[in-house]
């Protein structure tokens, strides 16, 4: 486990300032968590289609990914389904765990909150076992609610 600098919080909070495309915002989001954390090996977003009753792959940095996620299939599913972030320490003892890269071995999702809905989730994996720290997790949500505040809803729902 590494610590995660409280300062990305603040950085998508700037970097965001004004910017209203939510998928500028998404892309920018997943280059901040994908550079600026140690030990990731992808970080991006799946964002809900109602269409679909899907959960679609979003912006994000890494390996090319599932592009389809049902609520309540995999980690990402399950944190979407119990509207809860999810801290998975070995992803190999997680009943589901969908592997879109085999480097990855734990895992840390965040549901998105935009007027009290979950819109998608963010997700961050790593290839070292037990990578992410409660602590970490916290930052990570605070990460999601300040680049939450830059998502609009029917915007996303326009397109996926
Ligand atoms: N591992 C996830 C799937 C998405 S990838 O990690 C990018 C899951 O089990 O939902």
């Amino acid at each position: 486990m590494t610590a995660i600098d409280p300062i990305i919080v603040d950085q998508v909070a700037a970097l965001l300032d004004g910017e209203t495309n939510v998928i500028t915002n998404l892309s920018n989001a997943a280059a901040i968590l994908y550079n600026s954390l140690d030990q990731v090996n992808w970080a991006g977003f799946y964002i809900y289609s109602k269409q679909r009753n899907s959960l679609d792959l979003g912006p994000f940095q890494g390996q090319v990914a599932c592009m389809h996620i049902a609520p309540g299939s995999g980690v990402v599913g399950t944190s979407y389904e119990k509207q809860t972030p999810l801290r998975v320490p070995n992803v190999h003892e997680f009943a589901g765990h969908i592997a879109c890269d085999a480097a990855s071995n734990s895992e840390t999702v965040v549901p998105l909150k935009v007027d009290g809905s979950i819109v998608g989730i963010m997700d961050i994996d790593s290839p070292i076992l037990d990578r992410f720290s409660e602590k970490n997790v916290k930052v990570l949500t605070d990460f999601g609610a300040a680049l939450s505040k830059h998502l609009d809803a029917a915007a996303l729902s326009a397109i996926y």
